[in-house]
């Protein structure tokens, strides 16, 4: 059996930022991944992450109101104790089970520069997406990985990590976030 993986592809595209109408958007759901429309949608989608440094991304992110995210979990310098991963192609997902833990940890995304926030999020989630050979699956996350699937989950719901904060002293600026939570030395 032939495994489908994503194509590496150099374009990279611009992220929509915060206040653009897609990211405020109920996205719509994928009807075939494996259309070439789609094919190259998740080429761009892989090349735009890896470029950003980022953790995941979703469809809406580079401006397709489409139910589909990938994430691709490593350490970088936006995310230093991030786990490694594959990246992961996650179509049409639905949360079928919750945690009742909740945990606070903080967050950033491509689409809102220069902000991190402390987001509660479930610590464990059982989930079911349709892959990137078509196959609907069940899996359960927990920690930083959960905490992704429910960043992206979000993205396709038109909602972002600045909507899940409790308050505005949950926000920081990135430089300063640096510094005091990282605990990195100004002038870096
Ligand atoms: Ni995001």
């Amino acid at each position: 059996m032939t495994k489908n993986s994503i194509k590496q592809d150099a374009t990279v595209y611009s992220i929509a930022q915060l206040g653009d109408k897609i990211l405020h958007k109920i996205a719509l759901p994928v009807e075939n991944i494996q259309s070439p429309a789609n094919q190259k949608l998740l080429q761009v989608m892989l090349a735009t992450v890896k470029h950003a440094g980022g953790v995941g991304i979703a469809a809406p992110q580079i401006y397709q109101s489409k139910r589909l995210f990938i994430m691709c979990s490593k350490p970088s310098a936006r995310y230093p104790n991030a786990p490694d991963m594959e990246p992961c192609v996650i179509i049409n997902p639905e949360i079928l089970h919750t945690s009742t833990k909740i945990e606070k940890d903080w967050e950033g995304c491509l689409s809102v520069a220069n902000l991190r926030g402390l987001v509660p999020r479930f610590q464990q989630i059982k989930v079911s997406y349709v892959d990137i050979n078509n196959n609907r699956q069940q899996k359960t996350f927990e920690g930083f990985l959960a905490r992704i699937f429910q960043h992206e989950l979000d993205h396709l719901n038109g909602l972002t990590f600045v909507d899940r904060v409790e308050s505005q002293n949950d926000l920081m600026n990135e430089k300063q976030w640096r510094k005091e939570i990282l605990g990195e030395s100004i002038g870096n």
